[in-house]
């Protein structure tokens, strides 16, 4: 999602919408405006592409030097007029990026008082909640703090209230805020690109932070009240570096997203009390997911990697028999199915022909279905019975990444709740694999700490012709990946392997002219690819080690090692995922392909 906020003396309107079109790659469901003039708040919202509030916007003008805009990429709610921001309750209107996650115990508490809700959003509880103190006595500043002590969850927020017109209130956490200061005039954004133009002075807001703009003065303090003396940055960064956030290319600002895109993926779902997760969406009742006696899980590209990761975990953990499948072949191979499989489609896009096609197929048989998607409302979603959404945000890049381990997370949240509720996973197993999910984003950030250590390591590398790539059980699909994203991204072919199946074959391609990738974490198969590694080795492979943080062991048998922190086995196939993907990205850029858009792939393949 994208925000932008305006104080000052200029129009707000055509600074809120160019700010807002500058950030509309991000997502496009909705958009909508408020401004207020005269002590009046005034919007305009429509659905669909900012093109529909633009032109909107010219049949109804909206008038003011104060207000605040969003562009919208759903998560709660589906996309549509009512469910666009900004919402209003009672005098205060709001902005919102991130996820609220105590919002169905707020709005019930809220609908208590007699408070009528106008959307299905989590933004529209916080306007009502900041509305509810204003109603007690408070003035707009306090409101806004003892609301937001009562919030649990992630947001970036812009505010306005029209009992106190000339003030505009911005607070943080979780989510990216910046501040443009201007003369005698603020910006908000979530991204620098949506302000750029109009000034290069910026405040970088930290969780926990807040601040009012009140008689042309930002004062800046933290939520609970107290003062802060924020320093402004001056950012130089031309408009198109700005976009991929001062990163040189999409693809790689969306691999250091990943720590964020995890954690957003797991707030709001996990009971930790009671060792299970919080899937509504799904829409499958304990009794229902008792009578699966099946799943297949179907999917295309790198979607087809994380569900064969996904037949690991569910079948270790609910003792239920899994079934991986290619999208493209699954719909033409008169499939098994009955009423008591479950058919779990996996699709970043939601759009992806093949797998529309075989989701599909399977409820004309008969199955559940539930969809794994990381676009909100999309084709997939919006057919399968039930879905369970990734929040990776927008993913620009061709190759997938962020995507990726998000559906990683996913798939492991529906294992916790399938084994909960079939009574595999007991309380206290339950327990166990929350307390290593939650774990995983801080891991995350040390897996990204290899960067540089990985960009050498391509430089080393980067004038092979093969790649091979191995791995063993739950890893074997993260090699598969691995091996999918050089291909993609820098054309030098490259195969993934389960380790032990080297010998039947791809031994023979082994000289010394041939990087072998070993993904040799500490785990209960760790001997089997050692002596795995030896073969290689033996055969004068030049061996990259991917081990656990720690390990002396490989570093003194192979030419590379890069050291991840693997905490457990389960969760480790996310963190190889990371050394593989920055090294895909280093030998593309060293070769000078286009990364972000690769010759003849597409983002989404809507085509049989
Ligand atoms: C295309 C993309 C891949 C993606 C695949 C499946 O081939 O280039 O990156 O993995 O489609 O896409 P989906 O959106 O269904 O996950």
């Amino acid at each position: 999602c994208g925000i932008v906020g305006y104080i000052g003396a200029q129009e707000a309107t055509p600074i809120i919408l160019d700010g807002l079109k500058r950030l509309e790659y991000r997502g496009y469901d909705s958009a909508g405006i408020c401004t207020i003039q005269d002590n009046m708040a005034d919007k305009r919202r429509s659905e669909g592409k900012l093109f529909n509030l633009e032109k909107l916007l010219r049949d109804t003008p909206l008038a003011g030097h104060i207000g605040i805009g969003h562009t919208r990429w759903a998560t709660h709610g589906r996309p549509s007029e009512r469910n666009a921001h900004p919402h209003q309750a009672g005098s205060i209107i709001v902005v919102h990026n991130g996820i609220i996650e105590n919002y169905l115990e707020l709005k019930e508490r809220l609908a208590a008082t007699g408070r009528e809700f106008k959307s299905d959003t989590d933004t529209e509880v916080i306007s009502h909640l900041i509305d509810e103190k204003l109603s007690g006595g408070a003035d707009f500043e306090q409101a806004v703090r003892s609301a937001l002590a009562e919030v649990r969850g992630a947001y970036a927020l812009c505010i306005l209230c029209e009992r106190e017109p000339d003030v505009l209130i911005a607070a943080k956490q979780g989510s990216p805020m910046v501040i443009g200061l201007g003369e005698g005039e603020f910006f908000v954004a979530s991204d620098i690109p949506a302000i750029l133009s109009h000034t290069r002075k910026m405040v970088f807001m930290e969780d926990g932070e807040m601040v009012v703009f009140r008689n042309g003065t930002p004062t800046f303090s933290t939520v609970a009240g107290a003062p802060l003396d924020k320093q402004a940055r001056h950012i130089d960064w031309s408009p198109l570096m700005a976009e991929k956030g001062g990163y040189k290319h999409f693809m790689l600002k969306e691999i250091f997203e990943q720590p964020r895109a995890v954690q957003d993926t797991i707030t709001g779902r996990l009971l930790e009390e009671q060792g299970d997760v919080r899937l509504e969406e799904m829409k499958l009742s304990d009794a229902e997911l008792r009578g699966i006696s099946r799943i297949c899980i179907v999917a295309c590209g790198t979607s087809w990697h994380s569900a064969l990761v996904g037949k690991f975990l569910m079948e270790e953990h609910c003792r239920i028999p899994v079934e991986v499948d290619i999208a493209s072949e699954f719909r033409y191979r008169n499939p098994v199915i009955d009423d008591t499989t479950l058919l779990l489609v996996i699709s970043q896009s939601g759009e992806t022909a093949d797998t529309l096609a075989a989701l599909r197929e399977a409820k004309a048989r008969g199955a559940k279905t539930v969809a794994i998607c990381n676009v909100v409302d999309s084709s997939i979603a919006r057919e399968a019975h039930g879905v369970l959404y990734t929040h990776a945000g927008p993913e620009i890049g061709v190759a997938s990444t962020k995507a990726f381990v998000t559906q990683l997370v996913a798939l492991y949240l529906f294992t916790i709740r399938l084994g909960r509720a079939v009574g595999t996973i007991d309380q206290a197993t339950g327990r166990a694999m929350i307390a290593a999910l939650v774990k995983v984003p801080g891991l995350l950030e040390k897996a990204l700490e290899t960067n540089e250590q990985v960009e050498k390591i391509a430089r080393r590398y980067v004038n092979a012709r093969d790649f091979l790539y191995l791995g063993r059980g739950m890893n074997y699909p993260i090699a598969l990946e691995g091996a999918l994203k050089l291909k993609e991204i820098s054309y030098i072919h490259a195969e993934g392997y389960p380790a032990g199946e080297m010998k039947h074959g791809p031994i023979a391609l082994i000289d010394e002219e041939m990087p072998v990738v070993v993904l040799v974490p500490k785990n209960s198969t760790y001997e089997k690819v050692l002596s795995n590694m030896e073969e290689v080795i033996a055969r004068g492979g030049r061996v990259i080690a991917i081990c656990s943080a720690g390990d002396d062991e490989i570093a003194k048998k192979a030419e590379v090692t890069l050291e991840v922190p693997t905490d457990g086995e389960e969760l480790a196939p996310i963190l190889l995922s990371v050394p593989l993907q920055l090294l895909a990205y280093h030998v593309a850029v060293l070769k000078g392909t286009d990364v972000d858009q690769p010759r003849n792939l597409a983002k989404s393949v809507t085509v049989e």
